[in-house]
């Protein structure tokens, strides 16, 4: 999917699965369990790549004070046996050994091999299943966004491109693979259009790669600026109108509900899309602004989400809805003062026009409840600083009219690293919006100001169990992670992908 858009992007790594064997040559991962001896079922391959080694491994790994907790790592450089590396990576204690840490121990691995071009990790005593996560955790930390290097030497680049993943129940792992695959897809999805220049991704150039998933079997609608003029698009509208780049709203389906279809109503998906926010006439200062190209984050999210469903084949009907605009300052932008009329006919007076992302969700999300009647809607959106200086880069923001809702995706978020921290609703905050002249305006002061941005939303939601994620913290990271290269993290694909397999499947 990936490849197909981009024939210069590195291939996803390609992972096998085979049954436990010393490799006779080539890279050797061994995961071991804190507290592991080579005896134990779990030291199998360490056990055998002693033997064939003259107890090196052994000898190495208690020079290095490997202990086998989380994350540690000990790199064994020619150990003999034709062997070009043995990499030691602890699980921690087995009893907390969860998908999400086997994916991080995969991640880890993925970082001592990038010298390799191939290499096997040893899953000895893990289940089919956590060898699986093992091997979705080193996909997903050896993505890289490689386009615009021209002039990287072939040395300085990443060599890792096979890993066979060694399990005594290898045909169960091979067969539970593709829907990990599915999921990785729509991760990279989203962490390419989140790192693609603002140049490059514009509105119409977004709309049109949401129009290449329909080779996943998704059916893609692409809304110009007359259909939404007609519609009554006021507030979307108004951010694009400074821009030479028209505005699009795409609607992506995805049908995996099969015969049980009727019985549910779809879920929907929205994403706030500003593919460039310059703040418009309430322009932003110099300093930073390039980040600015990422506002597009909760679409990109919603783009790699619906490829994952539909890459994975999730029985479940879901619609993702992006609204895609680039704010500018020009002589047609938008000026504070100006009062716009939603699609939901409230109207709306814009203080600041840097407060544009709450202006194209209000009609976004109006869409999605009119013409889909959803059973739930979750919008994620790169909203406010704010939500930045209260939560920092660890949690997204949620905020949530239902309590179900809020509690499976905070157990969720545990669960996949994705981590959400609920934020209060009230009537009080509220208030901060009211505006002399319309019905709202779109900025309620410093205090609370990513409480007052979904007050906002809110006034837009229609009786419909709700989600607000205000992901301005987690959509990009400026350092690694186990699992996530520094740059576009795509925050929210694993997270919704499995509130959806956990709770609205079949
Ligand atoms: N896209 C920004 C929010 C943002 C800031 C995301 C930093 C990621 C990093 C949003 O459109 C914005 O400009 N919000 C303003 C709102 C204010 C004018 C009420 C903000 O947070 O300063
Ligand atoms: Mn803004
Ligand atoms: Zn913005």
């Amino acid at each position: 999917m990936r490849n197909g858009m981009t024939p210069e992007d590195p291939p996803m790594l390609d992972i096998a699965f085979a049954k436990p064997a010393l490799p006779k040559s080539g890279a050797l991962v061994l995961l071991l369990p804190e507290g592991v001896a080579a005896a134990d079922p779990a030291g199998a391959m360490w056990q055998a790549a002693d033997a064939a080694t003259g107890e090196a491994i052994t000898r190495a790994l208690s020079a290095a004070g490997f202990k086998g907790k989380p994350g540690q790592v000990t790199t064994i450089l020619a150990p003999g046996a034709g062997l070009s590396r043995v990499v030691a990576v602890g699980l921690g204690k087995p009893d907390a050994l969860t998908p999400h840490t086997a994916e991080e121990a995969g991640g880890h691995a993925a970082v001592a091999l990038t010298r390799e071009p191939a290499a096997a990790i040893a899953a000895s005593g893990l289940s089919a299943d956590m060898a699986v996560s093992v091997a979705l955790g080193a996909v997903l930390r050896a993505y890289r966004f490689d386009r615009y290097r021209t002039r990287e030497k072939a040395d300085d680049k990443p060599k890792l491109a096979k890993l066979t993943m060694l399990t005594d129940d290898a045909a169960a792992a091979k067969s539970a693979w593709p829907a990990a695959r599915g999921i990785a897809e729509g991760v990279f999805l989203t962490r390419d259009l989140v790192s693609e220049p603002p140049n490059v991704l514009n509105p119409v150039s977004m709309a049109e790669r949401c129009k290449k998933l329909e080779s996943l079997g998704l059916k893609v609608e692409i809304l110009t600026p007359k259909d939404m003029a007609k519609l009554g698009f006021g507030a979307l509208l108004g951010v694009a109108q400074g821009s030479a780049n028209e505005a699009r709203m795409v609607v992506m389906h995805w049908n995996g509900a099969g015969a049980r279809r009727g019985k549910a109503k779809p879920l929907c998906f929205v994403g706030k899309g500003v593919t460039f926010d310059t703040g418009g006439i309430s322009i932003k200062p110099a300093g930073g602004m390039e980040d600015m190209k990422w506002d597009m984050g909760g679409a990109g999210t919603v783009v790699g989400l619906m490829a994952a469903l539909a890459g994975r084949k999730a029985k479940v009907d879901a619609i993702g809805l992006v609204g895609l605009v680039e704010n500018m300052p020009s002589g047609t932008a938008q000026r504070p003062g100006d009062v716009v009329t939603s699609y939901s006919g409230q109207t709306i007076e814009v203080i600041n026009t840097d407060a544009e992302g709450r202006l194209v969700l209000a009609d976004v999300l109006w869409y999605a409840q009119q013409k889909y009647d959803p059973r739930f809607m979750i919008d994620l959106a790169t909203l406010t600083g704010a939500i930045i200086i209260g939560l920092g880069h660890e949690y997204a923001g949620l905020f949530s009219n239902d309590d179900e809702l809020a509690t499976q995706l905070h157990a969720i978020g545990n669960a996949t690293g994705e981590k959400v921290w609920r934020m209060p609703l009230a009537e009080a905050y509220d208030k901060q919006i009211k505006s002399d002249i319309a019905d709202m305006k779109n900025v309620g002061g410093r205090p609370g100001g990513a409480i007052t941005a979904a007050q906002f939303i809110q006034r837009f939601i229609n009786g419909k169990p709700w989600v607000h994620l205000d992901i301005a913290g987690t959509a990009w990271s400026s350092k690694d992670s186990p699992t996530v290269p520094k740059g576009a993290t795509a925050f929210g694909v694993r997270l919704l992908d499995r509130l959806v397999a956990e709770h609205y499947e079949s």
